[in-house]
């Protein structure tokens, strides 16, 4: 029989492309999300590229009963734990609310698995924690650190985690720090549809591309990088999807927990991404140069190698790749959503 998995905000961006990845993995895959940051639609566009009939609730994880019964409806093998907030800009305003949701949501989920006995479960951490002194290439033996609530909130889950299993040594986790995902599915149907502005560069770049903003604004050209604005470990988000399906299948092969990168280990500057999105886009974006942004850093990539040796996973797409599927989706797909659904 297949293996049954619980994605946690699995209408997402990264949850609706992993839950794709499954489906075709053979993994069977029911989804919870409050839909705080995602429609409902997107329910049905995964029915539409995987042809399998989705299974979603729409629950919230701060709902421990509304968990406890979709546990109880269905014998999950594994959780992969997307849903969360993930606005750094926000976190700094409201710290409280992403104590509450990353935090206290990701207990949450622990304390149904514990109760149902589910013994795997894969994390969405980030770069993010890792101490900002630190050089690149970043690697997961490296000092941590948090520069806001954001990132202060995946490194307790974390260390969460790895307490949780301490106490249970049949607990197995997966924490995949991921870079800078981008890029979309190849069908268009699925890919990054914020329910507000958005604050990182792809996703902007893609709204300068369509007509709904007039022009990038670059934070800073003064970085001691080679065209001064900040480089990046941008990856695929098919990437980052195929590297959850290798994750949950090294817990559930009852592998050792583990902790890794997930990123190419090369990074792009602004300037670089916003003329390979000019060239898929076919025509030359416009820009601003502005102050640097607080709390940016010139430069972040990944240390790739042990992702590659415990999970045996390598990103396989490149720039051009992630911008013309970005490109794709924005035409096609997101036009085609509703502001409900
Ligand atoms: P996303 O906002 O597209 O997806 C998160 C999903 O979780 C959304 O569908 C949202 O509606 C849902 N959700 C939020 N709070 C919920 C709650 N209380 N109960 C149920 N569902 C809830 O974000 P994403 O980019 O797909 O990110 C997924 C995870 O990866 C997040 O935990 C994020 O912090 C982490 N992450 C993202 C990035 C990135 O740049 N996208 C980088 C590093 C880590
Ligand atoms: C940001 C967050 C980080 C989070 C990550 C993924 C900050 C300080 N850091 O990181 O905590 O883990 O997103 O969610 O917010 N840029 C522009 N113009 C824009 C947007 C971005 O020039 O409109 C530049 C930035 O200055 C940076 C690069 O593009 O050099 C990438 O920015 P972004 O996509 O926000 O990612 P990170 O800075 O890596």
């Amino acid at each position: 029989m297949a293996f049954k998995i619980l994605l946690t905000g699995g209408l997402g961006y990264i949850g609706s492309h992993t839950y794709v990845d499954l489906i075709a993995a053979g993994f069977d895959v029911v989804i919870i999300d409050n839909l705080c940051n995602s429609k409902r639609g997107v329910s049905d566009r995964l029915e539409q590229v995987t042809g399998v009939p989705t299974d979603f609730v729409e629950a919230d994880v701060l709902d421990k009963a509304a968990l406890a019964q979709v546990f109880t409806d269905h014998n999950f093998d594994a959780v992969i734990h997307f849903a969360g907030l993930k606005a750094v800009g926000e976190s700094v305003e409201k710290p409280l609310q992403y104590f509450q949701v990353n935090v206290v949501g990701m207990v949450n989920v622990l304390q149904a698995m514990q109760v149902a006995g589910v013994k795997s479960i894969v994390f969405s951490s980030s770069a993010t924690v890792y101490d900002p002194i630190q050089p690149s290439p970043l690697n997961e033996g490296m000092p941590t650190g948090y520069a806001n609530p954001y990132g202060y909130t995946k490194l307790t889950c974390e260390q969460i985690l790895q307490q949780a299993c301490h106490a249970d040594p049949d607990l197995k986790t997966g924490i995949l720090r991921y870079f800078n995902p981008a890029g979309a599915h190849a069908s268009g149907l699925i890919g990054e549809d914020p329910n507000d502005i958005p604050n990182n560069l792809m996703p902007y770049i893609s709204r300068v591309a369509s007509g709904d903003y007039p022009f990038l604004r670059i934070w800073g050209n003064d970085y001691d990088t080679p065209d001064g604005t900040g480089i990046r470990d941008y990856i695929h988000v098919a990437d980052l999807a195929a590297g959850h399906v290798k994750s949950v299948q090294a817990l559930l092969s009852r592998e050792a927990s583990h902790l890794v990168n997930l990123g190419t280990g090369k990074g792009y500057s602004v300037l670089e991404m916003l003329n390979a999105y000019s060239t898929a886009c076919g025509r030359a974006l416009p820009y601003e140069i502005m102050p640097r942004r607080a709390g940016d850093l010139a430069t972040t990539f990944a240390e790739v190698g042990r992702a590659k040796q415990l999970l045996g996973f390598s990103a396989t797409r490149g720039l051009d790749e992630m911008c013309s599927s970005s490109w794709h989706w924005i035409n096609t797909g997101a036009k085609l959503v509703s502001p409900d659904g």
